[in-house]
């Protein structure tokens, strides 16, 4: 199994494994004196025979924004209860972003936080969400408004589990893995992201994902938990380096929001790239002199939208409510080229003025 470290102060506080099927977690689990699994319901054929072979109790949830709330935390932490989870218990959660943000979540405050572990099916919780140790819910009507930042024990990642994955549904993780490589290229994954992108898009409706596919599409997975990886290391609370993984997320969360949850979050993330693209162009960032139009032509061929299909000027107040939001201002994170993005303080006014212009 292939792993990838979390380091933070000097110690592995995470690790990522990447394998090849489902059942080979069992191993990675073998030590824990009790297991609690907690899953998506459209995973249940996942789901319950590992359930099965772990003799772990099961408890399903629905995977919806609408859910992703306080209420569903604690019916979690009202089953662990019921269930006899205890301080020495595990939770692993099933499933993609929204399942294993709400888990986690659970699991930091049941008992004053219990050990936890992710198996993301989702391309984009496999790239991004199960990573890191971000958990929260949405409140309020504002996305993660209330969470806890806390390292799982492990994020297992397997290609076998993305076949089932709807194709809409593994389009919105493209948007989040070509993301890693625009923050951070060292692995030259940007260009094979777009070239296999481009040919799943091309034959979307008639074929599967095919071994060949899962192998190059496993090793670009592992490429991007690298990148995301290595940031966390350096800054696990975002408090700097950090905020790079937000290249697109202050457009698209405030896309997100004046959507109504009728655009995905991947969606608004590529439609958000190709914004702080442009701004970075009106900012007269030399090296990202023509890079929007790269980025829009590539995220065209991936299938990915391109276009915001609202007027700019109405996402300026999701934008002022933004929790990143400082005094008014917000950092945006800007790219300067494939492999490299920058900083800017700006009001969400001016960013959009900016690009208007
Ligand atoms: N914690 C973080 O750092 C972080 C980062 C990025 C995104 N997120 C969060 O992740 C969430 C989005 O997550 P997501 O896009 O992974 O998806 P999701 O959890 O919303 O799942 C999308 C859909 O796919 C279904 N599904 C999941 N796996 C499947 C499979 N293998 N086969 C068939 N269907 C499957 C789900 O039931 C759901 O209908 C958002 O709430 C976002 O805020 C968190």
């Amino acid at each position: 199994m292939e792993t990838i470290d979390i380091r933070i102060d000097g110690r592995t506080a995470s690790r990522i494994y990447g394998g090849e099927v489902l059942s080979e977690v069992t191993t990675l689990l073998a030590t824990y004196p009790s297991v609690f699994l907690v899953y998506d319901w459209n995973i249940e054929p996942y789901a319950l025979p590992l359930a099965q072979a772990l003799h772990a109790p099961a408890k399903a949830v629905e995977a919806r924004e609408a859910d992703k709330t306080l209420d569903t935390v604690l019916a979690i932490c009202d089953w662990l209860l019921e269930s006899g989870a205890d301080r020495q218990s595990l939770l692993l959660a099933v499933g993609g972003g929204i399942t294993t943000d709400m888990a986690g979540f659970a699991a930091c405050i049941y008992k004053r936080g219990i050990r936890f572990a992710f198996i993301p099916t989702t391309l984009l919780a496999q790239v991004d969400a199960a990573i890191g140790g971000k958990t929260g819910v949405n409140f309020e009507g504002y996305k993660n408004m209330l969470g806890v930042i806390r390292q799982p024990e492990f994020t297992y990642i397997c290609p076998q589990v993305l076949e089932s994955l709807p194709y809409p549904v593994f389009l919105s993780g493209a948007a989040e893995l070509l993301k890693a490589f625009i923050i951070d290229n060292r692995s030259g994954g940007y260009a094979q992201a777009v070239t296999l992108l481009t040919e799943l898009h091309a034959r979307r409706s008639s074929q599967p994902l095919r071994p060949e596919d899962k192998t190059r599409l496993g090793a670009l997975i592992h490429a991007a938990a690298a990148v995301k990886a290595d940031i966390v290391g350096r800054d696990p609370e975002e408090r700097g380096e950090r905020r790079k993984l937000n290249l697109g997320h202050t457009f698209a969360h405030a896309i997100e929001k004046r959507s109504g949850g009728a655009i995905a979050h991947g969606e608004a993330v590529a439609i958000g790239i190709l914004l702080a693209a442009r701004l970075a162009e009106a900012l007269h960032i030399p090296e990202a002199t023509g890079l929007a139009d790269r980025l829009e032509a590539d995220f065209r061929a991936c299938g990915l939208p391109v276009d915001c299909p609202f007027p700019l000027g109405e996402l300026e107040d999701a934008m002022a409510k933004d929790k990143k939001a400082e005094g008014g201002s917000i950092r945006f994170i800007v790219p300067e080229g494939i492999g490299s993005v920058r900083e800017v303080l700006l009001t969400g006014g001016e960013a959009i003025n900016r690009i208007r212009i």
